[in-house]
């Protein structure tokens, strides 16, 4: 994929509702996006895709919506106020700000590639008999690049844990790293910058108390722990989950709703007994990658990458990353997180944060995996994969969006063949029988063509046309978005069929353990 298939994505996003830039007509808020009347819906879906898969699926975990503006103390326990920072650096030329860390790390990408053109290129000369693995481990450039790959890594682990920002910026230039923008190599030193908003609270000046704009909605999971397992009576091992809005500074903020400054979060804590937080953390990554691949994209597009920087305190930490139009990127966080959050907010609070477990008959502070997927991240992810540009037989072409039938913000157009011969009203009347099962949309602008080609581009699965026929033998065409066949089908099928394409209950089925 490629930065053109990233800018029709965008394009196609405006053009048919789906994604606005915040603000437009004040000529946009970077970073900020509004999602439009098909966005919107598609969001919802991604959501409740999401939400049914965690908490209607499992009956040890619940939901919850806890509010973005929290107890400042809240910050100060978790780390937020000290340590949110990330590393930033400027091209003295182009005036582009970027973080340090970004910059080493698509680096390193370009190295990786490196590898996988040697792979490919001796698979095609070696043919059947070609061994990756030994080659991997023999060929001498391919050693070297990883080599390479190894001694980067450790370098930006060490600065990144140990903010050595003078050294960061001297890998920069060893590397000879160029902004992309400019191609110079003028940068300014590294510097820490926290990506917490702030704002204030209180009518009067006097009383007004400095609060933050949430960075991650786990901590409204974390502070409420408490509460959720006295009223849900819940029993350990549990979750909490959570979808809401979190706020972050961002200062690389491009790449469309890959990176942005509000964004949505979808994130769930899983709280079991210290020592078995490993084997939950493996569990969890299995179930989150198959939560994935049911969406039924190319199995490749997705990879697990090792956090080369574990934070202080994880103990085991990975991302599930995508291949978006821009490359390889992390599109959810699997963290074991210890006994940190809980601990830290006990000693912030004062109040004990434990649970007793019958078994053991002892009280313990749990350890959390966490589950963390960023649910913009999540639309972009759908949004590309299922963008097409197809060149049919008879030599025309559609864009076509095959967006999982269940997902689709649209599951059924109905048309009348033409505007008039009372076709309209049988047209609406079969509406009006099916809305209440479907998101539907009734079309009568343009040639049959041309409202095929519009529902394509929105991804909805179905289309139905009212004909005069229909007027005397009940039947309409039903068009597949997919395979573009039609076929004449019974008005009282019409349910029948899009309810078993559309439906939730398979792909939660295809989830349980
Ligand atoms: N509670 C853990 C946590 O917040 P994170 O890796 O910082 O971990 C989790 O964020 C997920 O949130 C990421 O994998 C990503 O999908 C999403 N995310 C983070 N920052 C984002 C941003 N600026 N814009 C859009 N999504 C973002």
């Amino acid at each position: 994929m490629s930065d053109d298939k990233l800018k029709n994505v965008i394009s196609h996003a405006k053009e048919y509702g789906f994604v606005f830039q915040s603000s437009e007509i004040y000529d946009g808020l970077s970073a900020v996006y509004d999602y439009g009347q098909l966005g919107a819906l598609l969001k919802n879906n991604i959501k409740e895709y999401w939400w049914k898969a965690m908490v209607q699926n499992h009956e040890n975990i619940v939901g919850i919506d806890s509010a973005i503006f929290m107890h400042p103390t809240i910050w100060k326990a978790s780390g937020h106020v000290d340590a949110f920072n990330d590393p930033l650096i400027d091209n003295k030329d182009s005036k582009k700000r970027y973080r340090a860390d970004v910059l080493v790390e698509d680096y390193l990408e370009k190295i990786r590639q490196k590898i996988q053109k040697e792979l490919t290129k001796a698979a095609t000369r070696f043919g059947e008999t070609f061994d990756a693995e030994m080659y991997l481990k023999t060929n001498g450039r391919v050693v070297g690049y990883q080599n390479q790959i190894t001694e980067i890594e450790d370098k930006l682990r060490d600065y990144l844990e140990n903010s050595k920002l003078k050294e960061f910026k001297e890998l920069i230039e060893e590397l000879g790293i160029a902004c992309p923008i400019s191609g110079s190599k003028n940068w300014t030193d590294v510097r820490q910058f926290n990506l917490m908003f702030s704002t204030e609270m209180g009518s009067v000046a006097e009383d007004s108390s400095k609060i933050y704009l949430r960075p991650e909605t786990a901590q409204g999971i974390f502070v409420n722990f408490l509460n959720v397992m006295k009223s849900g009576r819940m029993k350990i091992p549990f979750g909490i989950a959570q979808i809401g809005k979190a706020f972050r500074n961002e200062i690389v903020a491009r790449q469309f709703i890959f990176r942005m400054r509000e964004f949505e979060q979808m994130e769930m804590q899983f709280f079991v007994k210290p020592g078995d937080e490993l084997t939950w953390y493996e569990n969890w990554k299995e179930k989150r990658i198959k939560w994935h691949k049911n969406l039924g994209f190319d199995e490749g597009a997705y990879r697990f990458h090792d956090h080369i920087k574990l934070a202080h305190y994880a103990n085991a930490a990975c991302d599930i990353e995508f291949d978006f139009p821009m490359g390889f990127k992390e599109l959810e966080g699997i963290h074991s997180r210890t006994d940190f959050d809980l601990k830290a907010h006990e000693k912030f609070s004062g109040k004990k944060l434990q649970y007793f477990d019958p078994e053991d008959n002892k009280n313990y502070v749990p350890y959390v995996v966490e589950t963390s997927i960023g649910l913009d991240r999540m639309f972009l992810a759908v949004l590309s994969q299922s963008f097409k540009e197809e060149k049919l037989e008879d030599g025309s072409e559609r864009v076509v969006l095959n967006i999982p039938n269940f997902l689709a913000p649209i599951k059924l157009a109905v048309f009348p063949l033409v505007k008039k011969d009372g076709l309209p009203e049988k047209a609406r009347e079969i509406l009006k029988q099916l809305k209440f099962k479907f998101q539907c949309q009734y079309d009568e602008k343009d040639s049959i063509g041309k409202r095929y080609r519009r529902h394509d581009a929105i991804g909805t699965p179905f289309c139905i046309t009212v004909d005069h026929q229909t007027l005397e033998d009940n039947m309409v065409t039903i068009r597949n978005r997919d395979t573009m066949q039609q076929e004449r089908i019974s008005i009282g099928d019409i349910e029948k069929i899009v309810s078993e394409s559309v439906s939730w209950e398979t792909v939660l089925a295809n989830l349980d353990d």
